[in-house]
C-alpha cells in the first residue's frame, strides 16, 4: 500500500510539500494543478509552479513529485505533458475533479465528468505523447452533479492508457462535505485492472483502514488530514495510531515560516501561516492559541516574535 500526498492548489505549495515530505514518508506527491489552456507553457512557468523540477522532481529527501495538468484540449495537454516530463517531472497526473467555477466554465476539471469521451481523448492524447517509461495517472471525483457516469469516466481513464487512478469519493456537487462515499468506489476498483487510490476524508489511521476496505483500492491519498496532522502518512504506513505532539509539530511551523519569509513576497506570508494554523488548531490547543494571537496581524515583523517563542 502506498500513501500519496494530495494536490492542493494554494495550500500544499512547494514550501509545505517540502515540510510535509520531511515530516512523514510519502510514496508520491502530486503538485498543485498547472492550468493548460491553448498554448505550450514556457519552461519557467513549470519551474515557478513546481520548483522541485529543478531537483530531479523530488523534494529534498528524495520524495518523487508528479506534475498535475488541468485542461480539456487534448493536443495542448499532450504537448505540455511532454514538456513537463522533459523538465524532469516524475510522470504526469491529469485533473478531472476541480470544482472551481472558472475552470468548469471553460470545460476543464470536474465538468469533464459529464463527458467521458472528452476524458478519453485527453488521456489518450497525453498517453501517446509521453515516452512509455513515464507513468501517467489521473484523478477524478465520482461525478459532476451525480455519480451515474462514474464507471464510464473511470473506464475512459483506463482505456486512454493511464496506469493509475485516484478517486476522490464525492461528486463535484458534494464539494468537500462529509461523508466521502468510499464504498461507491468499489464498483470501479472491482472492474479496473490499473493501480487504484482512494481519496477523501481520510483523517486518521482508522479512516485509512476503512477507506481501503470499503473501496477495494490499493493505496490511499491524503490531503487535508496531512495538513492537520503532519505525521498521518507515517501513522498509516507504520500502522501505528500516534498523533505527533505539538513539540514535534511546532518546529515544522517554524521551519515553514522561515522558508516563506525568506523566499516569498512578504505580503503573502501571514496569510499562508494562518491558513496552515487554521488546520493545525483543530489538532493542537497550542496551535489554536498561536492562531488567535496572530489572527489579526499582517506584518511579518509583528508575527516573528510569536514564531521565535515556539
Ligand atoms: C485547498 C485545496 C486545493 C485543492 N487543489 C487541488 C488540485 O490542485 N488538484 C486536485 O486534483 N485536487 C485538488 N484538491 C482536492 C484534493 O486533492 C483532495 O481530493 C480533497 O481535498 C479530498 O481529500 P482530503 O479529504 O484528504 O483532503 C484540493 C483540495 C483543497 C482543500
Amino acid at each position: 500500500m502506498k500513501v500519496l500526498l494530495a494536490p492542493m492548489e494554494g495550500l500544499a505549495d512547494a514550501y509545505l510539500r517540502e515540510i510535509l515530505s520531511n515530516a512523514a514518508g510519502y510514496d508520491l506527491i502530486t503538485s498543485e494543478f498547472v492550468r493548460i489552456v491553448d498554448q505550450l507553457l514556457p519552461k519557467r512557468t513549470f519551474f515557478d509552479q513546481v520548483p522541485e523540477l529543478k531537483n530531479n522532481s523530488q523534494t529534498s529527501n528524495g520524495t518523487p513529485v508528479r506534475v498535475q495538468l488541468l485542461g480539456n484540449h487534448p493536443e495542448m495537454m499532450a504537448s505540455n505533458a511532454l514538456r513537463a516530463t522533459e523538465l524532469g517531472s516524475f510522470g504526469i497526473d491529469l485533473n478531472f475533479g476541480c470544482p472551481s467555477k472558472t475552470v468548469n466554465k471553460s470545460k476543464g476539471g470536474a465538468v469533464m465528468l459529464t463527458d467521458p469521451e472528452s476524458i478519453y481523448q485527453t488521456v489518450s492524447a497525453v498517453h501517446s505523447a509521453l515516452p512509455p517509461t513515464q507513468p501517467l495517472s489521473a484523478k477524478m471525483r465520482l461525478g459532476y452533479e451525480d455519480s451515474t457516469l462514474m464507471m464510464e469516466c473511470a473506464q475512459a481513464i483506463a482505456d486512454g492508457g493511464a496506469q493509475a487512478i485516484t478517486i476522490h469519493a464525492r461528486t463535484k456537487s458534494q464539494g468537500y462535505t462529509p461523508p466521502a462515499y468510499w464504498h461507491l468506489v468499489k464498483h470501479i476498483s472491482d472492474k479496473l485492472d490499473i493501480e487504484k487510490t482512494i481519496n477523501g476524508d481520510i483523517w486518521t489511521l482508522a479512516d485509512a483502514h476503512q477507506a481501503l476496505k470499503d473501496s477495494g483500492c490499493d493505496n490511499v491519498m491524503i490531503g487535508r488530514g496531512a495538513i492537520k496532522n503532519p505525521k498521518l502518512a507515517d501513522c498509516i504506513k507504520k500502522n501505528q495510531d500516534k498523533t505527533a505532539q505539538w513539540s514535534q509539530t511546532a518546529p515544522l511551523v517554524k521551519h515553514f515560516w522561515m522558508s516563506i519569509t525568506q523566499e516569498m513576497s512578504n505580503r503573502y506570508c501571514a496569510g499562508r501561516l494562518k491558513q496552515w494554523l487554521n488546520y493545525l488548531k483543530d489538532q493542537y490547543p497550542e496551535a489554536e492559541a498561536l492562531f488567535v494571537s496572530v489572527r489579526r496581524l499582517t506584518d511579518i515583523n509583528d508575527i516573528q516574535p510569536y514564531i521565535e517563542a515556539l
